[in-house]
């Protein structure tokens, strides 16, 4: 019989796709997949350092595997991913019975990996140089993109893939381990990037989402030609059969003219933009060194909604950063409320270790500061959110059926799918009465009712009007 492995996910879309490649590529060397890690001959973690508490929760899901390891000696236990090469030894050290650790740059190793470990019950390691061990060459070949050939059956959503651009990041601010655990900035070829993009197509696939740390920031020489993330959009929206493209997270200093043009005149392009701002303040994006001012983002903010009549644009903050006045705060607030996200994610600073931030600043905003600056402003990004939604009620949208809602995932029988969720072009979430034969589709749906976080409505059938710019749907 197949061994079998379990894989728990935290973090962001880039850690998603490495799970799925990380299956993919163990099915083909032979592993079944479990569902839980009792069932599991091999249980992998893949981990994320961007917050301490992400790492808390995997280091406190570790020691809850200890009794079953002693149980079970033969099972293996791996940790892959920004935790394994932020922490790397130090793992081993903090739980004895992990048997794996494997950086984000070797991913592609892991099967050879787990073949050892299973020959002579020896742990393995396997992890980048880090940002300063080396010339930048040695460094940036230490980190692998990962991208092998993609399997349709191990995607989390069958008409969605995400499709890597680049890898790594050189912004370096001051408050982020990214740069230093995805080490640098490295493309991947135009060529390739568009083959998996012809192959997801040809296997059905409607929607591929581009990610990269700053995936506007895509940049690939060849030749004399130079390629630019607005390149690669015009090639994929001639591909046949792909319907949507999205790309995520910008870099707001990146967001040039020819990407703004491309995402007003490509027709599957999503008119979305996630451009994290991090912060309202002048002397806090200085001490965040994020490269921009919040007169430049306000502009940039303010030449994207003009020139893309219909573009939702979403953004990233942080609260309680070092040194976060109460004035500076409500710089956040203020900007949060000028320019209306579609919504925001907000973030508590949470110090990393070897960061700019974490040698110059004191994290000196107390706990309870920085859980009530994030409550203060999620409920003004809330209220914007739901008034902004309310323009919906009653208009139709089209959304691409992504599967079961979440409400509906919950209940055990899989083929009495009564609720489904998918989402608009752009980005916006719709739960709606559907069936297992809606999934994957891209259907009309008539909004009625709204909360902040989600439309919701029915079918209708025909498609009444088309999409209806420039509500941001
Ligand atoms: N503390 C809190 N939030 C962080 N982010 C990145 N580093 C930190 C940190 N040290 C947030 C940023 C980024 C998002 C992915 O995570 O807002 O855009
Ligand atoms: Fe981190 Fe800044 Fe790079 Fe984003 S741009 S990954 S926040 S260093």
């Amino acid at each position: 019989m197949s061994k079998k492995v379990y894989i728990e996910t935290v973090g962001c879309q880039m850690n998603v796709l490495d799970s799925e490649l990380v299956m993919a590529s163990l099915r083909k060397a032979g592993y079944g997949l479990a569902d839980s890690p009792r069932d599991a001959d091999v249980i992998l973690f893949n981990t994320c350092s961007v917050r301490q508490h992400a790492e808390d929760k995997i280091y406190s899901a570790l020691g809850r595997l200890k009794i079953l390891k002693q149980r079970h000696p033969n099972k293996i236990i791996g940790v892959l991913g920004c935790m394994a090469q932020k922490d790397q030894k130090q793992i081993f050290q903090r739980a004895k019975h992990v048997d794996l650790i494997v950086g984000p740059g070797q991913l592609f190793q892991i099967a050879a990996l787990l073949q050892q470990i299973e020959a002579d019950g020896r742990p393995r390691m396997e992890v980048s140089l880090g940002r300063r061990d080396g010339s930048r060459i040695r460094i940036a070949r230490s980190h692998e993109s990962f991208d092998p050939l993609r399997d349709p059956e191990m995607r989390p959503v069958r008409c969605q893939a995400y499709v890597r651009i680049m890898i790594g990041c050189d912004k370096f601010c001051t408050y982020c381990i990214v740069p230093s655990v995805r080490g640098p900035e490295q493309s991947r070829p135009r060529r390739d990037i568009l083959a998996e993009v012809r192959q997801l197509a040809d296997e059905g696939c409607k929607e591929v989402i581009l990610l990269g740390q700053t995936v506007n920031s895509y940049r690939y020489v060849e030749g004399d030609t130079s390629w630019r993330l607005s390149d690669l959009l015009e090639a994929i929206d001639a591909t046949n059969g792909i319907q949507r493209i999205k790309f995520v997270s910008n870099h707001p200093s990146d967001m040039t003219d020819d990407l703004m043009d491309a995402v007003r005149d490509l027709p599957k392009c999503a008119r979305y933009l996630h451009i994290p701002a991090q912060h309202g303040s002048n002397a806090v994006l200085r001490r965040m060194k994020r490269g921009y001012t919040i007169e430049e983002y306000r502009a940039m903010h303010a030449r994207a909604i003009e020139s893309i009549p219909g573009l939702a644009v979403t953004s990233d903050f942080i609260v309680g950063f070092c040194g976060e006045t109460v004035l500076e705060f409500q710089a956040t607030c203020d900007l949060v409320r000028d320019l209306r996200f579609k919504n925001s994610f907000i973030f508590k600073y949470s110090e990393r270790p070897n960061t700019k931030s974490a040698e110059l600043y004191i994290d000196d905003v107390p706990n309870a500061v920085k859980r009530r600056r994030n409550n203060e402003l999620l409920a003004i990004q809330n209220a914007i959110s739901e008034s902004d939604n309310q323009p919906f009620i009653g208009r139709d949208v089209e959304i691409l059926v992504e599967g079961p809602s979440k409400v509906a995932a919950q209940q055990n029988d899989a083929s009495q799918i009564s609720q489904l969720t998918g989402r608009t072009r752009c980005d916006r979430i719709v739960v709606f009465p559907g069936g297992r034969e809606h999934i994957g589709q891209i259907l009309p749906i008539r909004i009625d009712d709204v909360n902040a976080f989600t439309l919701f409505g029915h079918l209708t059938s025909p498609y009444a009007e088309p999409e209806m710019l420039p509500l941001r749907t």
